[in-house]
């Protein structure tokens, strides 16, 4: 039985890179009323290239609202105390569509996706000066954010060229995909994206917070397929029927929130001070450090980033942050190319029967490194096997790999602030895995902090929904947040233990660079 009230309720679409949810939550408490989830394919067509459609992610946003609301029926929950929509995705993927019909012209290239090696190495060729992209837009040149993305696709997707020159063509990361769909896609949508999204394109001022007109013409982007700017918490648009949603309840809400996922989640943990940092483990895992109304340019390798706008009228804030590719991705991997596991849960079951790596490391550098080594030729290795070395083995090496990569990006984010961490907030789904959480405070050596509701991500995008002026049901105060009780991990091992298990996983990593050259 329900402990709440039950107040204006708020839901938020949370489309990740392995999966897409909508959640529905009670704006007096956050309690979490009912939620569906919905896995999403990745295509691989060739090496290093990462695919996704993105039809089926619009389709799973769609099976997911309906089912969600469903089961709200089931508990006897009438839908229509839904009052505001929030949407938090994987950041930089990048989607080009037509405006007419609503139909993709390719596939959504996805933040993983390494096609884009020479593009960026041809760029940076002819970059004018060596601070010229990262000064204006807190990122390295890299293939993991969205403008070498569409810059590869306009240079190589013919249908693409036609509907520029046509002016047909539409550009958005998934929240604009989303929001455009959601809000009458080819008959009316709203082309619109949030200060956070746009920070991860590579082509937004992050100072100015407009697009940049010189790094539109560094990389030859027609500003004219830009979808427009606007806070992270306002009213983008009201809901319109879709032929595929029957969720009919839901016509007219208005969709407030739109952050990326990354920024959700800090929202999502209340991280509204400055020094205040949360970690996030999903298909990557993301460390993001609120800076206050300060940009903040790290010397260790972090990216500088838009946290939030939470209204037209407020002031922005910014985050130093810490990107890992390859996190709950590695579990995936175990799963669907090695076969060693049904479903991710088992993961947890096979390193608890070893309790130890004993003495592999597992490097999953799938996608190349990013924080804080930013080297694209590095590429996954297990090593230190013996004949005695079993799947189990290999199990507990990619939990501890999540939580090195972890150590690694908490040290720069240590060295940059000048104030070590005292313990660390977490959140996301492997968030649930004991075993992981146990060892990410062994490994780290301080004590690791885990809300009891792990969809930090959906409840930030829910919170800057329900805030939003002319919504106003969500106050953003921690009053607001008393169904979330905090779990604590503290370190068990000792620190000398942890430091050889971390100066070896150093070894291994230096192992995977320069991979390919
Ligand atoms: O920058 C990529 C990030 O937003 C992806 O998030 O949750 O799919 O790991 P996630």
């Amino acid at each position: 039985a329900r402990k709440s009230v039950l107040g204006p309720l708020v839901g938020a679409v949370d489309q990740g890179t392995s999966s897409t949810r909508f959640l529905v939550f009670n704006s007096k408490t956050a309690e979490l009323l009912s939620h569906h989830q919905v896995e999403i394919k990745q295509e691989f067509p060739k090496e290093g290239w990462v695919e996704q459609d993105p039809k089926e992610i619009l389709q799973s946003v769609y099976e997911c609202i309906e089912k969600t609301c469903e089961k709200l029926r089931e508990l006897n929950i009438d839908i229509s105390n839904i009052k505001a929509i929030g949407v938090s995705n994987q950041r930089e993927t990048t989607v080009v569509w037509d405006k007419f019909t609503g139909e993709p012209l390719y596939n959504a290239v996805v933040w993983l996706d390494l096609r884009t090696q020479s593009t960026v190495e041809n760029l940076s060729k002819r970059i004018p000066g060596n601070n010229f992209v990262k000064s204006k837009t807190g990122l390295p040149l890299s293939t993991y954010f969205s403008a070498v993305k569409l810059r590869w696709i306009l240079d190589n997707v013919q249908k693409v060229q036609k509907a520029v020159e046509e002016d047909r063509a539409l550009f958005g990361t998934i929240d604009s995909w989303l929001i455009w769909s959601l809000t009458g896609g080819a008959k009316g949508g709203v082309h619109c994206t949030d200060v956070t999204n746009a920070s991860r394109t590579m082509l937004f001022n992050i100072h100015s917070l407009e697009w940049d007109k010189e790094l539109c013409d560094f990389f030859e982007i027609p500003m004219a397929i830009l979808p427009s700017v606007r806070s992270s918490s306002e009213i983008y648009g009201l809901m319109k029927i879709s032929h595929s949603l029957k969720a009919g309840a839901l016509e007219g809400v208005p969709i407030s929130g739109c952050l990326g996922d990354q920024s959700a989640a800090l929202v999502g943990q209340m991280c509204f001070q400055d020094g205040q940092a949360k970690n996030t483990y999903g298909t990557g895992c993301f460390l993001l450090c609120n800076t206050g109304h300060k940009c903040v340019f790290s010397e260790h390798g972090l990216l500088t980033t838009v946290a939030y706008k939470l209204g037209r009228d407020k002031p922005v804030y910014y985050a130093l942050e810490g990107s890992v590719a390859i996190a709950g991705a590695v579990i995936r991997w175990l799963r669907d190319n090695l076969g060693i596991i049904n479903n991710s849960e088992e993961i947890e079951k096979l390193a608890k029967e070893v309790g130890t790596s004993y003495g592999c490391y597992f490097v999953p550098a799938f996608s190349g490194l990013y924080a804080p080594y930013w080297e694209p030729s590095a590429r996954g290795i297990i090593c230190g096997l013996t004949q005695f070395t079993n799947k189990c083995h290999i199990a507990f090496a990619a939990l501890e790999a999540v939580c090195f990569q972890t150590r690694e990006i908490l040290d720069a984010m240590n060295r940059d602030c000048g104030i070590p961490f005292r313990h660390l907030q977490v959140d996301g789904g492997m968030t649930s895995n004991k075993i992981l959480m146990q060892l990410q405070a062994d490994i780290l050596y301080i004590p690791v902090v885990k809300p009891s509701m792990p969809e930090t991500t959906a409840l930030g995008a829910a919170m800057a929904a329900g805030a939003a002026e002319g919504v106003g049901v969500w106050s953003l105060e921690p009053e607001d947040l008393s169904a979330v009780t905090m779990e604590r991990f503290e370190p068990q091992i000792n620190a000398e233990e942890s430091e050889i298990r971390y100066s070896t996983w150093k070894k291994a990593v230096m192992k995977s660079m320069g991979w390919v050259t």
